[in-house]
């Protein structure tokens, strides 16, 4: 598809901040122990699973996609902006690191065993997620994970003037009920398997929710599969309530 538009903000602006944002951002080993649970456990959830690698879509310098390596799971980045990408190879030379877009993945069809998406989708106009979540499912294998991390709200636009380093941004940032992606997410064909949604408080000023998402298995219909959610029964799962 051709370029839409904001994203020449998005790159811009990620291009000027992104040596401040390397220095401000957290390591994912100093997040709050919820966050990091969440990362483990999308970790376990794709390591091995012989789906194929974990793209960190909207990967920033990198250090997310390093975390999920030094878990154990194949893992490179992909970012929008050429400066993220350049200091994210640097950090990390050891790992693939690529220029591209969310909006137009240039990864194969169900190449992919799992996609972290981690405050990457919350610029994109929410008339556009549809387009990126139709990508997600497009590159993910059946039964592939999705974590999707962000900030959540009631559909606020919010346009800050400026950026980490004070530097001027040009961006916008779109805060959409946890509902409203769920549905959305839902509309490409991708399941919400779980969800946490954490309040402000505690060193955070936004509400964020994190979305544990999967592609369903695909299930020949003389199996039984109508619906195709990938569930199963789970032996030795929690008492029935
Ligand atoms: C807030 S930063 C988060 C970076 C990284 N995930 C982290 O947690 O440190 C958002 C990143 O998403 C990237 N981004 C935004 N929209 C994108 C798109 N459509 N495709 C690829 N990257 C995108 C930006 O360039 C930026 O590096």
């Amino acid at each position: 598809m051709t370029e839409p538009s904001y994203l020449a903000a998005v790159r811009e602006s990620y291009d000027t901040v992104a040596v401040d944002y390397v220095a401000h951002v957290k390591n994912p080993d100093e997040l709050d122990p919820l966050s990091r649970a969440m990362l483990g456990a999308f970790a376990e959830l794709v390591r091995g699973s012989g789906r194929g690698p974990v793209a960190d879509l909207g990967c920033g310098p990198g250090k997310v996609t390093a975390y999920l390596a030094g878990l154990g799971v194949s893992a490179f980045g992909v970012d929008v902006s050429p400066k993220m990408i350049e200091l994210a190879r640097e950090a990390y030379p050891e790992l693939q690191f690529m220029v591209g877009s969310m909006t137009g993945l240039d990864i194969g069809t169900e190449a992919l065993g799992g996609i972290l998406a981690y405050y990457s989708t919350h610029h994109t106009p929410p008339e556009l997620l549809p387009v990126v979540f139709g990508e997600f499912h497009r590159a993910l294998a059946p039964g592939g994970h999705l974590m999707l991390v962000g900030y959540v709200g009631n559909g606020e636009r919010l346009r800050p003037a400026q950026g980490h380093g004070g530097h001027a941004v040009s961006y916008e940032s779109h805060l959409l009920p946890a509902d409203r992606i769920t549905e959305l997410l839902g509309q490409a064909g991708l399941v919400v398997v779980a969800r946490l949604v954490q309040e402000p408080g505690e060193g955070m000023k936004r509400t964020i929710a994190s979305f544990m998402v999967r592609k369903p298995e695909s299930v020949p219909p003389s199996q039984g599969g109508g619906t195709g959610t990938g569930a199963s029964a789970s032996p030795g799962g929690p008492p029935s309530p």
